[in-house]
């Protein structure tokens, strides 16, 4: 089973086994992790998660995801300048599935 591993703060990360092809947010919520969330179908970008590491291990995003992603980091880049956010993979936990390990933590 792939490994999600949580950062939660810069002292402290979780780690947990998820069943592939699992939604992300709804496994870890079903091991006690619940992330931030709001509408649970992608169009509200609560839910929104750095991915640190193994990008490639989950599911592609969805056009839904994608447009909320966007909107993501448009609001960022007007909040802290273009630069925060260029190189950085932001996923919405409520949509991605997981299909190996990953590193994430709350944006
Ligand atoms: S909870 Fe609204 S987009 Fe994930």
């Amino acid at each position: 089973m792939p490994t999600v591993s949580v950062v939660r703060s810069t002292e402290e990360m979780a780690e947990f086994e998820i069943p592939s092809g699992e939604v992300l947010f709804d496994s870890l919520d079903n091991l006690g992790e619940t992330l931030p969330h709001g509408c649970l179908a992608g169009s509200c970008g609560s839910c929104r998660i750095l991915v640190i590491e193994g990008k490639e291990n989950l599911s592609p995003p969805s056009a839904i995801e994608q447009d909320t992603i966007n909107h993501i980091r448009i609001s960022y880049g007007e909040k802290f300048g273009e630069a925060y956010l260029q190189g950085k993979t932001i996923r919405l936990s409520c949509r991605a599935r997981v299909q190996g390990n990953v590193k994430i933590e709350k944006l």
